[in-house]
């Protein structure tokens, strides 16, 4: 017989749709119109997202990606302008960056938190940086008011890219409202989902009179003009999937403190083992907890990560070697610089000399190569948050050499 695993139990899955979304969709059903202008149910959403983020321009959009994009657009960034970006985050952050002709410039992230280093942003900023995406990457708060800091005086915009961050929050207020622009995602994988969609919100009156446009045709949905004067894709989000995420966001605040908590209880058990480094949290985030992330110190184990992950998952700990590949730089998109055709017109005109090929962003790298991912949900209970940790600290000491 096989021994038994330490976790010994299938990773706990919560029930994601219940009653509050029946509810929702059922009234959906009885109206005549599915369209998001005016919908109740977009309307619903709106108001459910502003309970909890007080932006007064909210967009809800058909993806994260698709938030995000109307975010740049509402920029109106020149081709070749350069928005700065992690380098570890979901192609969704840099999509709509490269269709509005910008350039993403990677700057690197600090080795504990893993979102974007102030000290590496300060370096990569340009006479043609217009913006900058932090991404609360996990649910960890980024460092927003060091970064604010330097943005606010060079005229440099702040794009909060929050779509794995639902719920987190810096100095008890949610992340989203020290930026200039905050995106969200409704994903199937994120905290709260219906499907596919997305926010975008700010409390920037000018870029918000105009969000509508930059999601939706460049029609004016408020004057009723349906003669573009610029060029923009249908973003829309429709009302059914405005109706579940509706119903979503009012499990919100309760999800995310179970995910703390537990995060939090990972984090305490795992301080003193030796090896093994919990991610930190700055002095006033709450972490909301997507996933856990941690990582390794490789010189103090046998093997490598892959084996420390596997040993894990022998455990019964639903372990992932890393969280994405590479950082987005080295994928081959970028390594060819073929965003259209082929080609990128931006630096075939001379309008910048960004070569994907060179750029190295260390600490980025360093984490994907010894981090360990985690997955963690409101279904779970201490005592599995408990053997977890168990199963690490066993796993670790099995393994150290040093
Ligand atoms: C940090 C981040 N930004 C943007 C996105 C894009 O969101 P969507 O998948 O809804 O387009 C994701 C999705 O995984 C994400 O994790």
């Amino acid at each position: 017989m096989p021994p038994i695993p330490i976790v010994d139990e299938p990773v706990p899955r919560p029930r994601r749709w219940g009653e509050a979304e029946l509810h929702r969709l059922t009234e959906m059903v009885r109206q005549d119109s599915l369209f998001y202008w005016k919908g109740p149910q977009t309307t619903a959403l709106t108001r459910e997202f502003q309970n909890h983020t007080p932006l007064r321009h909210v967009f809800p959009t058909s993806s994260g990606s698709a938030a995000l994009h109307v975010a740049v657009a509402a920029l109106r960034l020149q081709p070749g302008d350069e928005v700065i970006v992690p380098p570890i985050t979901d192609m969704g952050s840099v999509i709509g960056i490269l269709y509005q002709q910008g350039v993403p410039v990677f700057a690197d992230v600090d080795p504990r938190t893993y979102t974007l280093d102030p000290g590496s942003v300060a370096r990569a900023i340009t006479p043609r940086t217009r913006a900058i995406m932090p991404v609360h990457l996990a649910g960890n708060p980024c460092d927003l008011a060091a970064l604010v800091a330097l943005c606010r005086p060079r005229g440099i915009a702040v794009i909060e890219d929050c779509a794995q961050a639902w719920g987190a929050r810096i100095d008890n207020r949610p992340v989203g409202l020290a930026g200039d622009l905050a995106c969200y995602s409704f994903n199937d994988f994120k905290h709260v989902s219906c499907g596919d969609g997305g926010i975008v919100a700010t409390n920037d009156d000018d870029r918000g009179a105009g969000l509508s446009k930059w999601g939706d045709k460049c029609y004016d949905r408020v004057g009723g003009g349906r003669e573009p004067a610029d060029l923009a894709p249908n973003y829309r989000m429709s009302e059914p999937q405005a109706a579940v995420a509706a119903a979503q966001l009012t499990k919100l605040a309760a999800l995310v403190a179970a995910r703390n908590r537990l995060g939090e209880r990972l984090t305490r058990a795992l301080r003193n083992v030796p090896g093994v480094l919990p991610p930190e949290t700055l002095a006033g985030a709450y972490h909301s907890y997507w996933f856990y992330f941690l990582r390794l110190e490789l010189g103090r184990f046998s093997g490598d990560r892959d084996a420390f992950a596997a040993a894990l998952r022998t455990e019964g700990v639903a372990a992932g070697a890393g969280y994405i590949s590479a950082p987005l730089y080295r994928y081959p998109v970028f390594q060819n610089h073929n965003f259209f055709g082929g080609h990128w017109p931006v630096r075939d005109l001379g309008l910048t000399r960004m070569d994907y090929r060179a750029v190295e962003c260390p600490v980025a790298e360093a984490i994907l190569r010894d981090g360990i991912t985690l997955p963690i949900n409101e279904a779970m209970s201490d005592g599995y948050i408990d053997k977890v940790a168990r199963a690490i600290e066993m796993v670790a000491g099995r393994l150290r050499i040093a």
